[in-house]
């Protein structure tokens, strides 16, 4: 099974909703297996935390549980996962930034690479932390469709 680590900047909105939608959809296909996933932040801000109550309540009217509490990515997050998936470009350059290795490089993928339909045009998950409401459905819209995806992939 593939270990997949969610990366966005605070890990408070978008990487813990991926993480959260992913073990749901993981649980809902693989009722035996459990996932071997993970998410984190590139910036340090809100260790510790909860995810933002705003992604929670998002969550909550679908369905999720949101439990997951931020850190920081580490070194050694790109020897312990297969895939390392950033939430935009931004959280791709600078996980490419802190990439040990070449070989390391090549784990590191974007979100979006696993959308299909009508979200097969996005390039990137938008930041929805300056956002309405309305930002943090767009967010979670893009995060279930890729999770989807990612589900087939992963088991
Ligand atoms: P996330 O959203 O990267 O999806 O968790 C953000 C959370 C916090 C901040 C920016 C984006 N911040 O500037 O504190």
């Amino acid at each position: 099974m593939k270990k997949i680590l969610f990366v966005c900047l605070g890990n408070i909105c978008r990487s813990p909703a991926a993480e959260g939608v992913f073990r749901k959809m993981f649980a809902a296909q693989n009722p035996t297996a459990s996932p071997s996933c993970d998410s984190c932040g590139t910036g340090d801000w809100h260790i510790g935390n909860l995810p933002d109550a705003r992604m929670r309540r998002a969550g909550a009217q679908r369905g999720y549980n949101f439990t997951h509490r931020a850190r920081q990515l580490r070194e050694s997050d790109f020897a312990d996962f297969d895939i390392i998936i950033a939430m935009d470009r931004d959280n791709r350059t600078d996980i490419l930034v802190r990439a040990p290795s070449e070989f390391d490089d090549k784990k590191v993928r974007l979100f979006t690479e696993f959308c299909t339909g009508k979200f097969a045009n996005f390039s990137e998950v938008p930041d929805p932390y300056y956002g309405g409401e309305k930002d943090f459905e767009l967010a979670l819209d893009i995060i279930e469709n890729g999770c989807a995806a990612l589900v087939r992939l992963a088991g």
